[in-house]
């Protein structure tokens, strides 16, 4: 797996919250779709879409106010898709402190051409 690189970085608003006043799982899963497309280009992709997310597991709750930052490395270049983990991390209160590792995810991505078809990976 490669080093970390640092892809998105969100402060989370009040608009994003489910039923119990925490940031819904969905907002979070959009924003790792996101980091992890950052981390396929950086891999060499040109064009992506997401093919599957293999693992998410959320560790913590993300609340209003968090300043939420998502790392990625990549875990395996294959042919046309590659294999992107996504690490999320949150900072309380506005930013204010220790970042804290809340929700991790494995994601693959495909290397498309313009008509939508798998093409291989420049490198
Ligand atoms: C992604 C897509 C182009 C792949 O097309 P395909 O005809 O299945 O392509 P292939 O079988 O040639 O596989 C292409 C690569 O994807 C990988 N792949 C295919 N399905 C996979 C899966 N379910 N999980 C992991 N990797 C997968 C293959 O292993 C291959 O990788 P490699 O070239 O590095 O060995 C096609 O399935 C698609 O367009 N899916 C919809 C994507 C999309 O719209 N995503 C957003 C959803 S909102």
């Amino acid at each position: 797996m490669t080093e970390q690189s640092p892809a998105i970085r969100v402060l989370m608003m009040p608009r994003e919250t489910n039923a119990h006043g925490t940031i819904f799982g969905g907002i979070i899963l959009s924003y790792i779709d996101q980091a992890g497309a950052v981390g396929a280009i950086e891999a060499g992709c040109k064009r992506v879409v997401t093919v599957a997310m293999n693992k998410v597991e959320f560790h913590q709750p993300v609340f209003v106010g968090d300043l939420v930052s998502l790392y990625t490395s990549v875990e395996k270049v294959g042919r046309t898709s590659v294999v992107i983990h996504v690490d999320v991390r949150a900072r309380r209160q506005r930013g204010a402190g220790e970042e804290i590792s809340v929700t991790e995810a494995t994601v693959t991505y495909v290397n498309i051409d313009d008509a939508g078809s798998p093409v291989p990976i420049a490198g």
